[in-house]
C-alpha cells in the first residue's frame, strides 16, 4: 500500500520513488490521517488546474490551508481573482521584463565576483536567494536595509515541521510581513519613486463588483507587495540550487552548456520539470469528482502534485533522467490556467542569467554532500544551504 506524506523528511529528501508509486498504483490517493487527496498523473493534474469550477483555491493552496481566506491572489477564485490578477499583471509586461535583464545580469555578476577567488562558497546563502530578492526588491521598491528581514520572514512563512507544527509562527510571519509592507507603502505615499508600487498607487482599477474605477488602498497594495516579495524570491532561490545539483550529477551536460550557452534556456525548462521549487498546489473540491474508479467527495482538500506530473512516464520518456535537450512542452511547474504563475517570465530570465554568469566563472564544480541543508516547508521544496566546491584548474 502506498503511503505518501509530503511532510516526512524521507519524502522531502527524495519524493520521486513515492510519486511513481502514486502514479502507477493509486492515481487518486487519499491520506486519511493528514486529511488530503492527491492527483499525480500529468493528464489529471493538468485537467484539475484548468477546472477551477471544481477545484477551488479559496481554501488555501497548502495542505494545512493556513492561507485560506488570505488576501493573496493565489487563494482567490473568479470573479475576485480575475480583477486582482489584472492589476498584478500590469507589473509583468514583456517590456518591463526585458528592461530588467541588465540589472539581473549586473546583480548576478556582482554576487559571483565576491566569491570568485573562493574554492568553496554557499550557493544558496551567497547567491541563489540574494539574486531574486535583489531583483524583486528593485522591481517593487524594497529598500536594501529591509531585504534581510523580508527573506527571514518569507522563510518562516514557508517553513513547516514534520508534524506540521509552527502554525502560530506562520501566521505571525504573515502578519509581520504585512505590517512591514504596509509601513513601506505609507512611506512610498510620502516619497513616490519609479517602482511598480508607486505606479500602482497612481493607477485606477475596475472593481469586480462593477463599482467603477477606484485607486488601491494601503492594505491592498501591501498585500500585492507581500505576495510578490514572497513568490518572487522563495521559488527562484530554490530552483537555482536544484539546477546546480543536476549539473553536478550530469557533468557532460554541464560542459555542453559551458560550450554553448544558447542551450541554457532549454536547460532551465528541464530544471523546472526535473525538480521544481513548488511540488504541489492545494485545492478544495466544490463538487464530487469521479476519476479512475475512485470518488472524491465535495468539500475536501485535494493536492495537485506538479512535481509528480513532471515525472510521469506517460508524458515524458525516461523522466528521472535530466536532459537539457528534452522538449519540455507545457510543463506544469508554473501551474496552469487561471493561476498560471505571473512571474514565470521573470523566473525564467533570472534563472537563465544566473546560469550564464555562474558557468562563465565556474565551469567545473561539485558540491559537498555533507553540508547540504534542506529547507523544510509545505509546498515549497528546496535547499537552505548548498556548499559548492569549485574546480580551480578548469576555471576561466
Ligand atoms: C521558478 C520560479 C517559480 C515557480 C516554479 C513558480 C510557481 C508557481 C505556481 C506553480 C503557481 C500556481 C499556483 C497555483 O495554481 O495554486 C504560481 C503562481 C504565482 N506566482 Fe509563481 N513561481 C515562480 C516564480 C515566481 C516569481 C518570480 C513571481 C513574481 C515575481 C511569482 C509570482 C506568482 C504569483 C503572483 C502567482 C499567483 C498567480 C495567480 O494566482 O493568479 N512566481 N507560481
Amino acid at each position: 500500500m502506498v503511503v505518501y506524506n509530503p511532510f516526512s523528511p524521507e519524502t522531502a529528501h527524495n519524493p520521486f520513488p513515492v510519486y511513481k508509486q502514486l502514479r502507477d498504483e493509486t492515481p487518486v490517493y487519499h491520506n486519511e490521517e493528514v486529511g488530503f487527496w492527491a492527483l499525480s498523473r500529468y493528464e489529471d493534474v493538468v485537467a484539475a488546474h484548468l477546472d477551477t469550477d471544481t477545484f477551488s483555491s479559496a481554501h488555501g493552496v497548502t495542505i494545512e490551508g493556513y492561507d485560506q481566506g488570505s488576501p493573496l491572489l493565489i487563494t482567490k477564485d473568479p470573479p475576485e481573482h480575475t480583477a486582482h490578477r489584472k492589476i498584478a499583471a500590469r507589473m509583468f509586461t514583456p517590456r518591463r521584463m526585458s528592461q530588467l535583464e541588465p540589472f539581473v545580469r549586473a546583480t548576478a555578476a556582482d554576487l559571483l565576483e565576491r566569491v570568485r577567488d573562493q574554492d568553496r562558497f554557499d550557493l544558496v546563502q551567497d547567491f541563489s536567494f540574494r539574486l531574486p530578492l535583489d531583483v524583486i526588491s528593485e522591481l517593487i521598491g524594497i529598500p536594501a536595509d529591509r531585504r534581510a528581514e523580508v527573506h527571514e520572514l518569507s522563510d518562516r512563512l514557508a517553513a513547516r515541521d514534520e508534524d506540521m507544527s509552527g502554525t502560530d509562527d506562520v501566521i505571525q510571519a504573515m502578519a509581520d510581513l504585512l505590517s512591514l509592507f504596509t509601513e513601506l507603502v505609507r512611506e512610498r505615499r510620502r516619497h513616490p519613486g519609479q517602482d511598480v508600487i508607486t505606479m500602482l498607487m497612481n493607477t485606477e482599477v475596475e472593481d469586480s463588483d462593477g463599482g467603477g474605477p477606484r485607486s488601491l488602498g494601503d492594505d491592498e497594495l501591501a498585500t500585492r507587495f507581500m505576495e510578490l516579495a514572497f513568490a518572487g524570491h522563495e521559488t527562484v532561490a530554490k530552483l537555482i540550487p536544484n539546477g546546480v545539483i543536476a549539473l553536478s550529477w550530469y557533468p557532460d551536460q554541464r560542459r555542453e552548456l559551458v560550450a554553448d550557452p544558447a542551450l541554457i534556456s532549454n536547460a532551465v525548462e528541464e530544471m523546472l520539470r526535473w525538480d521544481p521549487p513548488s511540488h504541489y498546489q492545494g485545492r478544495w473540491t466544490l463538487r464530487e469528482v469521479e476519476l479512475h474508479g475512485a470518488v472524491i467527495r465535495q468539500d475536501v482538500r485535494v493536492i495537485l502534485i506538479t512535481g509528480a506530473a513532471g515525472h510521469d512516464e506517460r508524458k515524458y520518456p525516461d523522466p528521472e533522467y535530466f536532459n537539457i535537450h528534452r522538449e519540455v512542452d507545457r510543463h506544469v511547474s508554473f501551474g496552469l490556467g487561471r493561476h498560471l504563475c505571473l512571474g514565470a517570465s521573470l523566473a525564467r530570465l533570472e534563472t537563465r542569467v544566473a546560469f550564464e554568469e555562474l558557468l562563465k566563472r565556474f565551469p567545473d564544480f561539485t558540491f559537498d554532500e555533507t553540508g547540504v541543508q534542506r529547507h523544510y516547508s509545505g509546498n515549497v521544496r528546496g535547499l537552505a544551504s548548498l556548499p559548492l566546491l569549485v574546480e580551480r584548474t578548469a576555471a576561466v
